[in-house]
């Protein structure tokens, strides 16, 4: 035993390096559905009523939220994104809904949402204009911001697009300014750090100062590709961006695309397993109407969503890559941890990988008990350290367990960055 005292990873909690914006909000990763990735830009609801961007969409969307099981499960923003706005701006320089797609205006909308017992969510853009050419903000954030909080919207996304780059940051800490002054909380979700990596590496704590979660990295597509290029991003940059989440604060991956076209089922399991570890809001951008029931029971599975929720508000890192597996471990609230692992090989079947390989592993000794939640839920029961547990992880697929340490003088695990490095050459 005292050689595994040794090795034994000494694990406090640690806490987000920076004071978390300070409007009471997203204290957990948000959850909610945003039009973008599945509706992207599409106005023409002349020929595609049912999927353009127009009031409709959003109140279908509400609907069936409530009805479906989605609010219950947690689901609560419903988010509209860019070309909701006329070109033009109002006579009093007010940023106005297209008169066409959305004839009751915003805040009838967000009453309706409201109504429904979930919150509405708007998309703006700190530069001269939104990515798809609408107006921006720049110049108008104080009458913005009151617009929004006028309209009763619980929520912003707030894009980059058409800003100098040296004046990001800036316009993003004004646009947190003015939400606060019209002293409505309204979840202010940027994308400075997306647009400042650019030019320079951000300051992650000054964002945590100004923001409720933030967009590090490309847009997703609903590709697997996609995917990996976001899960790569965030484990070469784990140790600038990891310290900045907590409650209040979190890193934002961009939206989960299952229930779409572009992921096999193994991958859509691996999107939820790992988006759970990386303590992001999930943000749905898929068709609640019309949803295949094994996306659905993924999306609403209790087990992950408490994970994604946990309590502790620590984000998980990626802590080993090996046989061509990656190992991802979040640790959760009273000394449990969350392990996902990964099989990064896209040929052939499933492969066995053998737990002990796992670094955080060393809290099962002198014993655990193993939860199994993904690919299916299975207790594995009680484990130890020496006892050779092995997994069978399918292509692109991903093993998520949960571990409770089952010892009552059991040192805690250490997490930082500095014992995560450890960690990496122990192996
Ligand atoms: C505005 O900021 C102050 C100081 O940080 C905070 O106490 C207050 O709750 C904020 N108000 C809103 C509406 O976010
Ligand atoms: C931010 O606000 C400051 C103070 O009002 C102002 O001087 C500056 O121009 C603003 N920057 C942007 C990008 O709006
Ligand atoms: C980052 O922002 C924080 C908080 O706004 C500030 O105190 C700190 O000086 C900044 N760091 C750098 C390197 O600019
Ligand atoms: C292990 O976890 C399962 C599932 O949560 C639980 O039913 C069981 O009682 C636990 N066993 C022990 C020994 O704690
Ligand atoms: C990080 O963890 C190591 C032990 O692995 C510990 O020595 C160090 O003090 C920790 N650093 C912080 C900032 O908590």
């Amino acid at each position: 035993m005292a050689s595994f005292g040794a090795l034994l990873v000494v694990v406090g909690l640690m806490c987000p390096t920076a004071e978390a914006l300070d409007n009471g909000l997203a204290l957990k990763p948000t959850m909610g559905w945003l039009h973008w990735e599945r509706f992207t830009c599409n106005t023409d609801c002349d020929t595609d009523p049912r999927n353009c961007i127009s009031e409709q969409l959003y109140m279908q969307m509400a609907d069936v939220m409530v009805k479906e099981g989605w609010k219950e499960a947690g689901y609560e923003y419903v988010c509209i994104d860019d070309c909701w706005p006329s070109h033009k701006r109002d006579a009093k320089g007010r940023l106005q809904a297209d008169p066409n797609r959305f004839p009751g205006g915003i805040k009838k909308l967000a009453d309706y949402i409201h109504s429904k017992g979930l919150k509405l969510g708007i998309y703006a853009d700190v530069g001269k204009n939104t990515c798809a050419g609408y107006p921006g903000s720049l110049g108008y954030y104080e009458t913005d911001a009151q617009t929004f909080a006028d309209w009763d919207v619980d929520l912003l996304k707030f894009d980059g697009c058409f800003m100098e780059r040296t004046l990001i940051a800036e316009g993003y800490m004004n646009m947190s300014k003015a939400l606060n002054k019209t002293g409505r909380s309204i979840l202010y979700s940027c994308e400075w750090p997306l647009y400042e990596w650019a030019i320079k590496q951000p300051n992650y704590t000054a964002i945590r100062e100004y923001c409720n979660h933030w967009r590090n990295f490309n847009d997703i597509f609903d590709s697997w590709s996609s995917l990996k290029t976001i899960l790569e991003w965030t484990a070469s940059n784990q140790k600038i961006i990891v310290p900045a989440a907590g409650p209040g604060g979190w890193n934002d991956p961009d939206m989960l695309v299952i229930g779409n076209f572009g992921l096999s089922h193994d991958q859509q399991q691996s999107q939820m397993a790992l988006w759970a570890i990386m303590a992001a809001p999930l943000l749905m951008s898929n068709d609640l109407r019309d949803i295949c029931p094994r996306s659905k029971e993924l999306l609403q599975n209790r087990m992950i969503i408490a994970i994604n929720q946990d309590p502790l508000g620590q984000q998980g890192y990626h802590t080993a890559r090996l046989m061509d597996f990656d190992v991802w471990e979040r640790p959760l609230f009273g000394n449990r941890l969350a392990i996902a692992i990964m099989n990064r090989q896209e040929l052939g079947g499933p492969r066995r990988f053998p737990i002990s390989a796992v670094p955080g592993w060393k809290i099962c000794v002198p014993q655990c008990n193993v939860t199994q939640i993904l690919p299916q839920y299975k207790e594995l029961g009680v484990q130890s350290h020496q006892k050779e547990l092995v997994l069978s992880v399918n292509p692109t697929g991903t093993t998520l367990l949960t571990v409770t340490p089952l010892s009552s003088n059991l040192r805690k695990l250490h997490w930082n960055n500095t014992a995560v490095q450890k960690e990496h050459t122990l192996l």
